[in-house]
C-alpha cells in the first residue's frame, strides 16, 4: 500500500485522516502542485517550489518559501519508502489553511496548515504523445486569479467533463473573445510558424511546462511569441498544442470536431515536443 505524507507523519494511505474541518474540504481554501517524476528524480523542483511559495504568499497560507522546500526532503522520502525510483511517477502535494470551525474568515493565527503529499505511479500516454488530442472550445468561466494553483478547480472539472462527454481530452478556454488556456494545460498555437501563448497575467497559471516549453522550443530555433490568439485564429491554426506536467507537449489534431491543420500532428509541434522530450528525460527518450 502506498506511504503519503500527512501533518508531518509518513503514513500508510489507509490511514491518512483528515477533519471534515479543514479549509481544504469546506472552502477549497489550499494551494496543491503536481510534479513529475522520472527515475527517480523530481522534475524541475525549483520552479514547481517557487509557484507554490508565492501562492501560498498570494492567499495568506502561513507557510513559507522554507517550510515549501522542506516538502522537497518529503519528495525524496516517498519516492523511496514507495518504491518509485525507477521508472515514471507523480507526487501531488497539498497545503491548506488547516481545520477550524467554518467561518469565512481566517482561523486564529496559529492553526497549522494542513499538509499533505502524495506519489503515484505514472505512464504517460504513448498515444496522445504521437497521434494527439481532441479538443473543445468553451466559455473561461473561471475567476480572476488564474495565476493561483488553488484547489478550487470546478472550472477545470467542468471542463474536462464537458471535454470528456463530447469524446475529447481538453476544452480550450475563450475569455473576450481570445484563448487562455486549457482547462488543466496551457496552450500554444503555430501560426505563420510562430508558436503563440497567452502572456503570462492573472487569466492563466504560469505553468513549469509552458516555461521549459517556451526556453526549449527556443533553443531549437522555433519562434515563440507570448501574445494571445483570437477564437477565429485558434479555429484556423496551422497547429496546435497543449503542455503540462502530466500531459508533456500534446499535438491537438481535432477542434470541436474539425481537423486543424491537415488532422495530424505538425512540423513545429513535433521539433518544440522533441526539445521538450529531451529536457524531461534528459535526452534519453529516444528509447521510449
Ligand atoms: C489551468 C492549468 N493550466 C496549466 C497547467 C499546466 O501547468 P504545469 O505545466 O505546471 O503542470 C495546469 C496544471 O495543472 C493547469 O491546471
Amino acid at each position: 500500500m502506498a506511504t503519503v505524507y500527512l501533518n508531518g507523519e509518513f503514513v500508510p494511505a489507509e490511514r491518512a485522516r483528515v477533519s471534515v474541518n479543514d479549509r481544504g474540504y469546506v472552502f477549497g481554501d489550499g494551494i496543491y502542485e503536481v510534479v513529475r517524476v522520472t527515475e527517480g528524480r523530481v522534475f524541475a523542483w525549483d520552479e514547481h517550489a517557487r509557484r507554490m511559495a508565492r501562492g501560498l504568499g498570494e492567499v495568506r497560507i502561513d507557510f513559507n518559501a522554507s517550510d515549501v522546500a522542506a516538502l522537497g526532503g518529503v519528495c525524496e522520502r516517498l519516492l523511496d519508502d514507495n518504491g518509485l525510483r525507477t521508472g515514471e511517477a507523480t507526487i501531488y502535494l497539498q497545503v491548506t489553511r488547516g481545520a477550524a470551525p467554518r467561518l469565512h474568515y481566517f482561523p486564529p493565527a496559529g492553526t497549522p496548515p494542513g499538509v499533505y503529499a502524495a506519489p503515484s505511479r505514472f505512464t504517460p500516454s504513448r498515444e496522445m504523445r504521437e497521434r494527439g488530442i481532441a479538443a473543445i472550445v468553451l466559455p473561461d468561466i473561471r475567476w480572476s486569479r488564474c495565476d493561483i494553483k488553488t484547489i478550487n478547480l470546478m472550472g477545470a472539472v467542468l471542463g474536462r467533463q464537458a471535454a470528456r462527454e463530447a469524446g475529447a481530452y481538453e476544452a480550450l478556454l475563450i475569455r473576450d473573445g481570445m484563448l487562455t488556456e486549457g482547462a488543466a494545460t496551457n496552450a500554444f498555437v503555430v501560426l505563420g510558424g510562430v508558436a503563440r501563448t497567452y502572456p503570462l497575467s492573472n487569466y492563466i497559471l504560469p505553468g513549469i511546462t509552458r516555461q521549459v516549453v517556451i526556453a526549449a522550443a527556443r533553443d531549437a530555433g522555433v519562434h515563440v511569441a507570448e501574445e494571445p490568439v483570437t477564437q477565429q485564429q485558434l479555429l484556423a491554426a496551422d497547429e496546435v498544442f497543449i503542455v503540462g506536467t502530466t500531459t508533456d507537449v500534446a499535438p491537438v489534431v481535432t477542434i470541436d470536431g474539425r481537423a486543424v491543420g491537415d488532422g495530424k500532428p505538425g512540423p513545429v509541434t513535433r521539433r518544440v515536443q522533441e526539445a521538450f522530450l529531451a529536457r524531461l528525460y534528459g535526452g534519453a527518450h529516444a528509447a521510449r
